[in-house]
């Protein structure tokens, strides 16, 4: 682990104006040519994180402290015109729904030509060409065809297949994708992480993957950050993590994963309780009012980051080295 990360989230905090933190404080970094995946329940700041990396943050949102790091360049002070000239080409972005990212009265391979024609110096010629090499790329059938279709015209998967030839067709260092696969169904998801898998060894992309799905966090993450509440609960390697979920939450959440292997009886297992609302004032840990093992303590302060080991974190008193031992 001695490479320089690609991106490094520091302490990252956003809310509202009124000082309302909607993500408090999250730290953490990607190496090149990996995979990490933010996971949490709905509401858990981890689309407001992803839009903070991409210079999309809504008006409403505020970047109040903290830093984010690509490639070492401060990315909070960046001006809307410097913005411009990162998304789409160092930073390559995937949504969730890909209908309402495309533009509905425009052909689909003209909306690629048009990102190739933004970023790069191309002829209309050569960036077509490009174009409909993008959509072999990302597997489109009869793609010289499929150029010339709006996106109604195709399935969903094609319309997501579309997207990511868009987001990497100026070959970006990073991709991004919140909940790429939520609206597909789950053989088409399957395709669409394989085929994001393909790209990014074929590219050495490091991608930050964000989802609710533990299922494909198992698939395709080499680093697992789990938010809760606007706030990092536990992080680590995939492996370690999913095995050996060191924070109630993380094994609440673990719990709650349908599995073939669980009968049919308590495959609905959910964690207790409401997700928490963002508040001004909050003392302690967001989880507290859900978790089964929570102390005094868990609700009157805020657990700091205890490291396990130089990879992994759990921000909870019940750590070994935290206030609820000994
Ligand atoms: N534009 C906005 N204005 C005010 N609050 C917002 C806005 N967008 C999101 N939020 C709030 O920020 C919190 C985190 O949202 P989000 O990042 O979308 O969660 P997730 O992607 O994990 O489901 C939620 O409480 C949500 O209601
Ligand atoms: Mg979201």
């Amino acid at each position: 682990m001695s490479a320089a990360p690609l991106l490094q989230v520091q302490q990252m905090q956003l809310g509202l104006a009124d000082g309302t933190p909607l993500v408090d404080g999250v730290s953490w970094s990607l190496q090149p040519g990996q995979t990490l995946a933010v996971v949490g329940e709905s509401g858990s700041g981890k689309s407001l994180s992803a839009m903070a990396l991409m210079g999309l943050l809504p008006a409403a949102v505020h970047w109040h402290s903290g830093q984010a790091l690509l490639q070492g360049q401060p990315l909070r002070e960046l001006s809307p015109a410097q913005w411009r000239q990162l998304q789409g080409r160092r930073i390559g972005m995937v949504f969730q729904e890909p209908m309402t990212s495309l533009n509905p009265v425009m052909r689909v391979g003209e909306q690629v030509v048009e990102v190739l024609r933004c970023h790069l110096a191309m002829t209309p010629r050569q960036a077509r060409e490009r174009a409909v090499e993008l959509l072999e790329g990302v597997q489109i059938p009869e793609p010289g065809r499929r150029f010339a279709h709006y996106p109604h015209q195709l399935s969903g998967g094609q319309r997501q297949r579309v997207m990511i030839a868009m987001a990497l067709a100026c070959d970006p260092v990073l991709l991004l994708a919140d909940e790429p696969t939520t609206a597909l169904d789950v053989t088409v998801q399957a395709d669409i992480l394989q085929l994001m898998a393909e790209q990014q060894k074929r590219r050495g992309l490091g991608v930050v993957l964000i989802t609710h799905d533990l299922g494909v966090v198992a698939q395709v993450a080499d680093h697992v950050v789990v938010m809760y509440g606007g706030q990092v609960m536990e992080q680590g390697p995939a492996a370690q993590l999913l095995s050996a979920p060191g924070h109630p939450y993380t094994q609440g959440l673990l719990r709650a994963r349908p599995s073939a292997h669980r009968p049919r009886s308590e495959r609905l297992q959910e964690i207790p309780g409401l997700v928490a609302a963002p508040s001004r004032q909050r003392a302690g840990c967001p989880f507290a009012p859900r978790c089964a093992s929570a102390l005094p303590l868990c609700t009157q302060q805020r657990p700091p980051a205890f490291e396990l080991d130089a990879q992994r974190s759990s921000s909870c008193w019940l750590h070994p080295s935290g206030g609820g031992h000994g």
